[in-house]
């Protein structure tokens, strides 16, 4: 399989991504919050890709010097090939660069491949927002990751 390219998010990206989110949540996005967030001065989302398909997406608002992510997806056909850790990367680079100097996000309970994700990054557990989940109830593990020194800048995007 070819390399994985990380690029801005552009319109032409959000058809892939929608499908993208309806495979990989219980509550998927609509196109409307995706369109919403390409006019939202605070949202910086990118894709990657591989032989110009899209196959992930992940997305953040920066508030003040804080990074929150919104949304991390892998198409299942092309998991664990390293996709959301490019994505990551980028994202924390794109944070890094914009002066922040923390991320945080919520992630289900029972997620552990995310959270395992999130903890390779050095993310840890900071909290519980119980019953955060509207469709199961199920309560959201708060996690930050308060020092950017590790992740080199070079990896904010592969193209663009
Ligand atoms: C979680 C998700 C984004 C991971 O994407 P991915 O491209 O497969 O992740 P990567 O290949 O970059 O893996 C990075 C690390 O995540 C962990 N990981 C990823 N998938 C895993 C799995 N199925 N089981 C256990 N650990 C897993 C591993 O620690 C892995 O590092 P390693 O390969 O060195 O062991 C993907 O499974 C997904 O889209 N899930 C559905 C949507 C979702 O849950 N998003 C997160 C919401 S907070």
């Amino acid at each position: 399989m070819n390399d994985i390219e990380i690029c801005k998010l552009i319109a032409d990206d959000i058809e892939d991504i929608i499908e993208i989110s309806v495979l990989s949540f219980p509550i998927a996005w609509v196109k409307e919050a995706f369109d919403n967030e390409l006019e939202n001065n605070l949202a910086r989302y990118v894709v990657a890709k591989i032989d110009k398909k899209t196959i992930g997406y992940g997305g953040m608002w920066i508030i003040l010097d804080e990074c929150h992510i919104t949304n991390i997806a892998i198409h299942p056909d092309y998991r664990q090939l390293g996709a959301a850790s490019l994505i990551l990367k980028s994202l924390i680079n794109i944070g890094k660069s914009e002066g922040c100097s923390a991320m945080t996000l919520e992630v289900r309970k029972s997620n552990f491949a995310a959270q395992k994700l999130y903890k390779k990054f050095g993310f840890v557990e900071e909290g519980l927002r119980k019953k955060y989940y509207a469709d199961n109830k199920e309560d959201a593990v708060i996690m930050w990751k308060r020092n950017f020194d590790d992740i080199l800048s070079s990896d904010t995007f592969s193209s663009n």
